[in-house]
């Protein structure tokens, strides 16, 4: 630990989002924090160890927290307040979806730490990119719902399931469900995905056993089961994964935004486009 000849510095927890998996899709900024901390913690099941160990200090002290309680991370955080320790505290994907991460950033800042979060790539976006899809297709899907299937240690909030979602037709990012698949593809036909809507299977996307399966909707039961991907596994569903659509707006001649003016023919042509 480092001896400070001057008064003590504040103690400081960043929850930095690690990214999927690979040492080199965490942020700079992430990267940084992990650099200066005096201790790490994360879970060696969710976060690769070079993901840690290529940024952290060779003094630092590295804790798995797989095998720690919310009462033994809180402990580790009253020292960062007594020795006026630097704490990172490394999240898989960005911080901000299924971390736990609120319960501590509040118990934090009762503790009068600085509290920083450093976002993070989440896996749904780190499977698009494999695939090479965007999930946000003109004219075909404009929206993602990220989500997880009813059921676990966690119940869904009234409105909150799968079925309910699935109604909008658009493309969902369903998380935390692998070992439920048969429930999952049931919620999604109850509420209207049709049997060939297609599917991508993400299985530890970015980590070196990283596994990518593109199926539809009848398949993907059996495409799971055969290869047991139970944990660690990311559903993308809908049909931008598929669809061409047409194209975007945005980069069309025709079309006029604060920095670009607009091609007079190419605006006459999309204006007759969008005409009924
Ligand atoms: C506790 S949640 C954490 C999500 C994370 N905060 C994020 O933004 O990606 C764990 C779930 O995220 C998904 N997940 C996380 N990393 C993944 C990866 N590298 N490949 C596929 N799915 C992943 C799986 O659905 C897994 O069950």
């Amino acid at each position: 630990m480092p001896v400070s000849d001057g008064p003590m510095a504040a103690g400081k927890v960043t929850f930095v989002g690690a990214g999927p998996g690979a040492a080199d899709l965490i942020t700079l900024r992430g990267a940084r924090r992990i650099g200066e901390a005096d201790v790490i913690i994360w879970a060696a099941s969710l976060v690769t160890e070079e993901c840690v160990t290529e940024h952290a200090r060779t003094d630092a002290d590295l804790v798995d927290s797989s095998q720690l309680t919310h009462d033994d991370v809180l402990a580790i955080y009253r020292r960062a307040v007594d020795e006026g320790l630097q704490v990172a505290r490394v999240h898989s994907g960005d911080p901000s979806l299924w971390g736990a991460v609120q319960e501590q950033y509040d118990a934090c800042v009762e503790l009068g730490l600085d509290v920083e979060i450093v976002p993070g790539v989440s896996a749904f976006s780190a499977a698009a990119a494999v695939v090479g899809r965007e999930l946000t297709i003109p004219e075909v899907a404009q929206s993602v719902i990220l989500t997880r299937l009813e059921g676990g240690k966690t119940p869904m909030p009234p409105g909150e399931r799968v079925r309910e979602f699935a109604r909008h037709g658009t493309t969902m990012a369903v998380f935390l469900s692998a070992a439920r698949t048969s429930q999952l593809v049931e919620e999604l036909r109850t509420g209207g995905y049709p049997d060939d809507t297609p599917v991508v299977v993400a299985y530890r996307t970015s980590w070196p056993d990283e596994l990518t399966v593109r199926c539809r909707l009848d398949e993907l039961v059996h495409e799971v089961r055969e290869r047991k991907l139970w944990r660690h596994t990311l559903f993308l569903v809908g049909p931008a994964l598929a669809a061409g659509g047409t194209r975007s707006h945005l980069y069309n001649a025709g079309h006029f935004h604060t920095f670009r003016k607009p091609d007079p023919a190419a605006r006459r042509e999309l204006r007759q486009r969008r005409a009924p």
